[in-house]
């Protein structure tokens, strides 16, 4: 791989070390399964996702070297798409679906209402770091539309005040 042949910078090399070495490792291995594939980018920064549950800068200048593609293309393609996230992960997640079933059944008054209170848009953390917010297109929940998870934990039935009640028992 050209990141082992290559002399490291020591920015670079910082950059690795704040990384886990074991999902360094799952990384290593999905770029090298994708390698020279056209579709390549999108399976390597899926695993990097997973493997962090984030993508940080030192996993973009691995894909980068590894599949050797500029840095640039990796943090354009990273950032382009919600679903990728660039910053680590907060303490509270907050999930609301926007699919069809959970549109018709008021998720977007949840939406709303956890987005005024929190005082960020879906994708954002709150200013104190604490809680992610996130809309995502299904929670595998459609039984229970409108569905909102919070920490991973299904929420069934929300009303608005409920939802923000909710929120403000967040640590
Ligand atoms: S459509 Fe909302 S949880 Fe499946």
């Amino acid at each position: 791989m050209p990141y082992d042949k290559d002399e490291i910078r020591p920015e670079l090399q910082a950059l690795y070390d704040a990384l886990d070495p074991k999902k360094l490792k799952e990384l290593d291995h999905a770029i090298a399964q994708w390698r020279g594939q056209p579709t390549a980018l999108l399976h390597v920064v899926h695993a990097a996702q997973e493997a962090f549950t984030w993508v940080p800068e030192g996993a973009m200048e691995r894909i980068a070297r590894g599949l050797d593609i500029p840095k640039a293309e990796v943090y354009g393609f990273v950032t382009f798409y919600d679903h990728f996230y660039t910053d680590g992960p907060a303490r509270h997640a907050v999930r609301i679906c926007q699919s069809i079933s959970c549109y018709l059944r008021g998720s977007n008054d949840l939406i709303a209402a956890a987005s005024k209170h929190l005082g960020v848009q879906p994708g954002a953390r709150t200013k104190d770091e604490r809680i992610r917010f996130e809309c995502v297109s299904c929670l595998g929940q459609c039984d229970n539309a409108p569905s909102v998870s919070i920490d991973d934990i299904p929420q069934q039935g929300l009303s608005a005040a409920q939802l923000t009640a909710a929120l403000d028992k967040l640590k």
